[in-house]
């Protein structure tokens, strides 16, 4: 088991504690000294994994699978659950899911009498290295996502790498897209360390595993801790995510996530001629995942989706890009250059 230890820089913001490791689930017995209540809030898509979070006496909360549950509404439902079940503010928080169940999770902790502890149990690769780190919650407002949230870190992430190796292929490849692009961006030994044990990986080697998802969350605490609020760089995080966001926008979140970053860090590296863009190709089509925007997708309505992102300022669209790999840099893109991806 590794423990990686996350100390936030803004003050009255406790750090979060990280375990990683094969039997990680098993921690939470640790967790719940102190507290007068135990919830367990939890996708009910994958109930069977909750079930073995082994504490005494807990409310469950089943929520269902989907991004439409990331709602104000479903934050009334769980709030009103809680309450009718006598939850206080000195009640624990465990949230078991994907990156929907943390973010609705965390927001629900960070909000419940004016916050109470939380622990994030992610369940997809996706969320183990990327929505579970950095205290990040959510939910939408409409078809407009992430609208409402908060920076608000979980007392602890309990990351069971013995789940990876039920989850589906495309879940998998999903993660990697994250992987690599943070690898790419701000980790050069780490993304030949990716080059050189993909096949590994995709075959689900458990200690292999282990390590790809320990580097890639200490790459990502090591920026949060940098910089907590998307000021400097955090925003490299969104590396492939401004034409990735408008091509999932467009798809009517038809294509997943973790495939819309694949195709905007492709289209993003052309954009700004970033000269190993080769080798991210070859990396992502190596982890299953598509590189071409769908030919169905208007140039001029990517754009428009590209200028209503909530991460620019005054009708500028910025791009987070490697100046050359593991060190990157923010690029204000015209829209006359992102016309010539097209050309
Ligand atoms: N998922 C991007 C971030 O945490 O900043």
């Amino acid at each position: 088991m590794h423990t990686v230890t996350l100390t936030p820089p803004a003050r009255g913001n406790p750090g979060t504690d990280i375990q990683i490791g094969s039997g990680a689930l098993a921690y939470v017995s640790k967790l719940v000294k102190g507290h007068d209540r135990v919830v367990i809030l939890f996708d009910e898509s994958i109930e069977e994994i909750a079930l073995r979070l082994v504490i005494g006496d807990s409310l469950r909360i089943p929520v269902k699978s989907g991004d439409a549950s990331k709602s104000l509404a479903e934050v009334d439902r769980i709030v009103s659950v809680m309450l009718q079940n006598g939850c206080t503010r000195k009640t624990l928080l465990i949230c078991v899911g994907g990156g929907m169940m943390t973010d609705l999770g965390g927001f629900v902790a960070s909000v419940f009498m004016r916050g109470i502890s939380c622990v994030l149990v992610p369940t997809t690769l996706l969320g183990m290295v990327d929505a579970a780190i950095g205290g990040k919650t959510a939910v939408n407002v409409g078809s407009k996502k992430n609208m409402i949230g908060t920076i608000t870190h979980p007392q602890s992430v309990l990351i069971d790498t013995d789940l990876l190796t039920s989850l589906p292929d495309s879940q998998l490849s999903e993660g990697l897209s994250e992987i690599i692009k943070i690898a790419a961006i701000v980790d050069h030994p780490f993304f030949e360390w990716l080059e050189d044990v993909m096949p590994q990986i995709l075959k689900r080697h458990p200690i292999v595993l282990e390590e790809c998802v320990l580097r890639a969350v200490t790459a990502k605490v090591n920026i949060v801790q940098a910089d907590e609020h998307d000021r400097d760089e955090r925003l490299l995080l969104n590396f492939g995510h401004t034409v990735g966001h408008a091509v999932e926008a467009l798809s009517a979140y038809k294509l997943s996530h973790g495939n819309c970053v694949s195709i905007g860090v492709v289209a993003e590296m052309k954009l700004a001629n970033f000269k190993d863009a080769t080798r991210v190709e070859k990396l992502l089509a190596a982890a299953g995942l598509p590189l071409e925007i769908p030919k169905t997708m208007k140039p001029d309505d990517l754009w428009t989706v590209m200028l209503s992102d909530k991460k620019n300022e005054k009708g500028v669209v910025k791009i987070a890009v490697p100046k050359r790999l593991g060190e990157g840099s923010v690029q204000i893109l015209s829209k006359e250059t992102f016309l010539t991806l097209f050309s």
